[in-house]
């Protein structure tokens, strides 16, 4: 064999290793557990789509639906329950209210989240209220959208102002600075002051990367999808998807650990999902997102605890 022929299968060998990282790449773009949306794309009410029941279980995770047959979750049809359910999804979220799965609609759905349902119990939802002003002499009503709280408003009792955090032992080490920097970027905005403990069990706040099913009934769905979710007071559990690529720096391919941070402790002092999309609380995040606290989540845990 000449040295041509190994120059030219050395040469191939490259080109489908090559190809072989860039379809890797592609399919892990396209393995996001919401990607069944995109098939969904411009399905109405009257409509029986094959994996309509997917869109389903979406908007039953996030509060949105509820069957009093629950046989319905596991049809396909496209019916009223399900219309109202997208409709107050568009209001939340300030789409259209087309009521329809519409291009707007699918990508916003799509968007990476929290796994922390927008609607809990059904009574309470990411607030789209009518306000009045009062405008040159007449009357003008708009809507303003913001912050919201857990269904029954818990918070923390004014004997615990002063919470302690932990780190299950073992926690990447990495995670521990941005993490304690959200503590005490709430902490000049609140009334509410934190500490980092050593003791995990007795923590009020313990913080841990998780995947998959892992024992309180809210599991993560691998890459992609959900990112992170935590608890309303009292129960102090923040949980990280230890199978999200994370950062401490904002990194395109990453999601910025302290910005979740910043979203999740939102939740554990009493914070629902905000509907202004500057808010820490607005419920989506991209590779690379960084924020910090808006004036709408300082508003929202001042309206909380009275303040
Ligand atoms: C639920 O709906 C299904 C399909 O329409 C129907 O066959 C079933 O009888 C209903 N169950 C109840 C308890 O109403
Ligand atoms: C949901 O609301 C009902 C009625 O208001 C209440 O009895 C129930 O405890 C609530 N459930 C949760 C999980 O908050
Ligand atoms: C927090 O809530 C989750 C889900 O309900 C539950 O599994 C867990 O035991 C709770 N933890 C505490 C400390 O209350
Ligand atoms: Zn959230
Ligand atoms: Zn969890």
């Amino acid at each position: 064999m000449g040295s041509k022929a190994l120059q030219f299968f050395s040469f191939t060998l490259l080109l489908f290793f090559m190809f072989q990282a860039v379809f890797a790449d592609l399919k892990h773009k396209n393995t996001s557990p919401f990607q069944f949306l995109r098939h969904l794309h411009g399905c109405h009410k009257g409509e029986n789509i094959k994996d309509l029941h997917k869109l389903k279980k979406y908007l039953q995770n996030f509060g949105y639906l509820t069957y009093k047959n629950k046989t319905h979750f596991d049809d396909d049809d496209f019916d009223e329950t399900l219309e109202s359910a997208v409709r107050t999804y568009q209001l939340n979220y300030n789409l259209k209210a087309s009521g329809s799965l519409d291009a707007n609609t699918v990508s916003r759905m799509m968007r990476p989240r929290c796994a922390v349902a927008d609607i809990v119990n059904g009574t309470s939802r990411m607030r789209s209220a009518r306000k009045r002003h009062r405008h040159s002499g007449s009357e003008l009503f708009h809507t303003v959208s913001h912050y919201s709280f857990f269904d029954g408003e818990p918070r923390w009792p004014a004997s615990k102002y002063s919470l302690t955090f932990a780190f299950l032992p073992g926690t990447r080490d990495d995670a521990i600075n941005p993490v304690s920097r959200a503590f005490q970027t709430w902490a000049e905005n609140t009334h509410f002051s934190f500490s980092r403990t050593e003791d995990y069990v007795n923590a009020d706040i313990r913080v841990s990367f998780e995947s998959g099913e892992h024992g309180d009934g809210s599991s993560f769905d691998g890459p992609g999808g959900t990112l992170a979710h935590a608890f309303a007071p009292i129960n102090g559990t923040f949980h990280y998807d230890a199978e999200e690529p994370w950062s401490v720096m904002p990194d395109p391919g990453a999601y910025h650990l302290e910005t979740l941070a910043l979203h999740e402790i939102g939740h554990l002092l009493g914070l629902g999902h905000s509907s202004i999309q500057g808010a820490i609380m607005y419920p989506t995040f991209s590779l690379g997102e960084s924020k910090g606290l808006h004036g709408d989540d300082i508003q929202g845990i001042n309206a909380l605890y009275n303040l």
